[in-house]
């Protein structure tokens, strides 16, 4: 499973761009108003500290000023995926930007059969919003599995990019259920890495040593 991460924070990006743990970014129109810069700017700097697909998110709601937006978005790197809201007119200029070979991810997408039609327009990305389900009280992670079942059964070549992720558990769950891709919040991600027994074990070892007396240099 590929890791973006869902920030459109320069320094956080930079920082896991170093572990090697980067596969990707995604941003959308709220992560750019966090971040306070330029969207133009701060997306030309994400695609040049990364080599993977960098989502940007038209603000357009009509489909031809989506695609005048993509087209001049994807000129920004060669890494750009155009974000395209799922509604009809974002189908629509995900047929068409796809055509005119631009990648494309179509956001917000909250149920299997909406997942169907995008994939159906041909979009490179589905993003599920599993956090945001999860807040209905609806389990978003069935989502997932409904997707990959049906993305299987027909072959469709569409990556789920597992989204609104706020939980380890989420990312372990994504992975079992399939998903090709999970864009995940810093935090989330830098968390991955701990366990209690880990911390414990280590203080155990460390210990231990310095009661050897040893040293490796
Ligand atoms: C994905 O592309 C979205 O930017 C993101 O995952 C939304 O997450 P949220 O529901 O935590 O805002």
């Amino acid at each position: 499973m590929k890791f973006f991460i869902d920030t459109a924070d320069t320094a956080e990006i930079r920082d896991m761009a170093e572990v090697g743990l980067l596969d990707g970014v995604t941003t959308n129109p709220s992560l750019i108003m966090k971040s306070g810069r330029d969207f133009i700017e701060v997306i030309k700097e994400i695609c040049a500290l990364v080599d993977g697909p960098v989502s940007a998110e038209v603000t357009a709601m009509d489909s031809d000023q989506m695609v005048v937006e993509g087209l001049k978005l994807a000129k920004l790197a060669d890494n750009v995926v155009v974000k395209l809201p799922l509604t009809w007119d974002g189908l629509k200029a995900c047929r068409r930007l796809v055509s005119d070979g631009v990648q494309t991810n179509v956001t917000l997408c909250f149920s299997a059969n909406q997942g169907l039609l995008a994939a159906k327009a041909g979009a490179t990305f589905i993003s599920p919003f599993i956090g945001r389900l999860d807040d209905l009280g609806v389990d978003g992670m069935e989502l997932i599995h409904d997707l990959r079942a049906i993305y299987d059964n027909y072959g469709f070549e569409t990556e789920i990019l597992a989204a609104s992720i706020r939980s380890a558990a989420h990312v372990q769950e994504c992975a079992i259920a399939g998903a090709d891709v999970a864009t995940v919040p810093p935090s989330v991600l830098k968390g991955l890495v701990k366990h209690q027994l880990t911390d414990k074990g280590l203080e155990a070892f460390m210990a231990d040593w310095a009661k050897t007396g040893q040293s490796i240099l």
